[in-house]
């Protein structure tokens, strides 16, 4: 059965002069959780926010804040993010840190974890943590930027993790994230993926409602 579908607009495309009232727009236009890009400047190439974003746009929304940690040192900011009302956070396989110790944390305080893989990292890499985790991300551009075009093969990945799930009774969602739109959702959502990042697809739309309405029929279609 079918996974029911989370869409996130991720803030990275957002108005970052506003960002209170962009992401009290995306929960008015229907999104279901608020995408928040962590950068670090070392283990991407960009620099984006801190604790303190997330503690500023707590109160703006009702939405579970989805926390995506692009850092070297996951495991030295993940409690902080907590601390300042991230609902759940991911890290990346590829950081340098004791990542089964960080997922650990992040469950420990009580909020569900995710492992995101690169597109250039197999899935076999992050197979000891699929029975910690409640979500897996795999990554469909090099991260570090919005707007950039979809990497399909990345997609592959995701028909594996759903067979591996149900082979091993697993309880995972599977997130996509980069050059996720209208146009490659039913793609994204044929490989088995039900949780939709977006950026510059929901937050530079002419309307989001629409183009969020309109993910969600190409979704339902597929
Ligand atoms: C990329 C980020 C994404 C980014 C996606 O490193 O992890 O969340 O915002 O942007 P779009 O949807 O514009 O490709
Ligand atoms: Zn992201």
């Amino acid at each position: 059965m079918r996974r029911p579908l989370i869409i996130a607009p991720s803030i990275l495309a957002a108005d970052f002069g506003r960002l209170a009232s962009e992401v009290l727009r995306a929960e008015t236009a229907g999104a279901d959780w608020i995408h928040v890009d962590v950068m670090d400047g070392h283990f991407v190439p960009n620099l984006t926010v801190g604790p303190d974003v997330v503690r500023g746009l707590r109160p703006a929304v009702k939405l579970p804040l989805d926390v995506h940690l692009m850092v070297e040192r996951p495991d030295k900011f993940a409690p902080a993010f907590i601390e300042a009302g991230a609902d759940r956070v991911s890290i990346h396989i590829e950081s340098p840190c004791n990542v089964g110790a960080t997922l650990e944390a992040i469950r420990t305080a009580g909020k569900p974890a995710g492992i995101v893989l690169n597109p250039g990292t197999p899935v076999k890499a992050i197979l000891p943590y699929l029975d910690r985790v409640k979500l897996v991300l795999v990554m469909t551009v090099n991260p570090g930027f919005g707007g950039q075009p979809i990497i399909s093969s990345a997609l592959d990945k995701v028909s594996e993790l759903v067979e591996l799930r149900e082979a091993r009774k697993l309880d995972f969602d599977i997130q996509v994230d980069g050059g996720v739109s209208e146009k490659t959702v039913a793609r994204c959502a044929a490989a088995g993926a039900n949780v939709m990042v977006a950026g510059v697809a929901l937050f530079r739309a002419p309307d989001m409602a629409q183009a969020i309405s309109a993910m969600r029929r190409a979704y339902n279609a597929s």
